[in-house]
């Protein structure tokens, strides 16, 4: 009994303590400044988890190295991910260099991930990183599209990256002429 009411003690000191240092203001939330090792370790432990188990059962299509689907891809990739993530040549902008967690290169993460959680993340987003849901205004179709072009990255030279710019913009031109 009275070990119990001990154990009682020392987590409704913990809650307390733990509400104190939430209201007290002293963790720092800016943007300039790293979490801890500690925050770090939680968020990331939580993120990982939570993108595994999410995309476990998500099916891949197998024409994934289609050239036109590829291109799809491309097109949308310039002009929504460019920007925070850079591409071959491109460095990230404003936005993305003052992003923390920062935006990382895709080719490293295209490199490392299953098809499936490229999916889940461009379609879902990660709450608190400036990650957006794509699947709020693109359907799954071009989302395997952009996880095409994402596929081919790590291969990517800047010269194909431009060219791939060049061709969109001819297209663009003839369409609006
Ligand atoms: C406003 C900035 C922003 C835009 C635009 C953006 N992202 Fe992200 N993205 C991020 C940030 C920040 C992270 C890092 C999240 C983290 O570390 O948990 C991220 C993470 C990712 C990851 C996980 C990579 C890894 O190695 O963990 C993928 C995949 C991804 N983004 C794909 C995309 C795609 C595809 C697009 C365009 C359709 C896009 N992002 C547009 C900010 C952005």
């Amino acid at each position: 009994m009275k070990y119990a009411i001990r154990t009682l003690i020392v987590i409704a000191v913990l809650i307390i303590g733990f509400i104190l240092f939430l209201e007290s203001g002293i963790y720092n939330i800016s943007a300039m400044v790293p979490h801890n090792k500690l925050t770090l370790w939680v968020i990331s432990t939580l993120k990982n988890n939570s993108i595994e188990h999410r995309s476990k059962d998500i099916k891949v299509p197998n024409n994934l190295n289609d050239s036109t689907l590829v291109k799809i891809g491309f097109s949308h990739y310039n002009e929504m991910c460019v920007g925070c993530h850079g591409a071959p040549g491109i460095p990230s902008n404003e936005i993305g260099k003052g992003l923390y967690p920062h935006p990382p290169n895709l080719a490293h993460s295209a490199k490392e991930m299953p098809a499936s959680e490229l999916f889940w993340i461009t379609k879902n987003g990660i709450k608190m990183t400036g990650m957006p849901a794509f699947g709020k205004t693109h359907s799954d179709d071009n989302i395997w599209a952009i996880v095409a072009f994402m596929e081919k990255l790590p291969t990517m030279t800047k010269e194909q990256y431009s060219a791939l710019q060049k061709a969109n913009k001819n297209k663009v031109d003839e369409m609006t002429n």
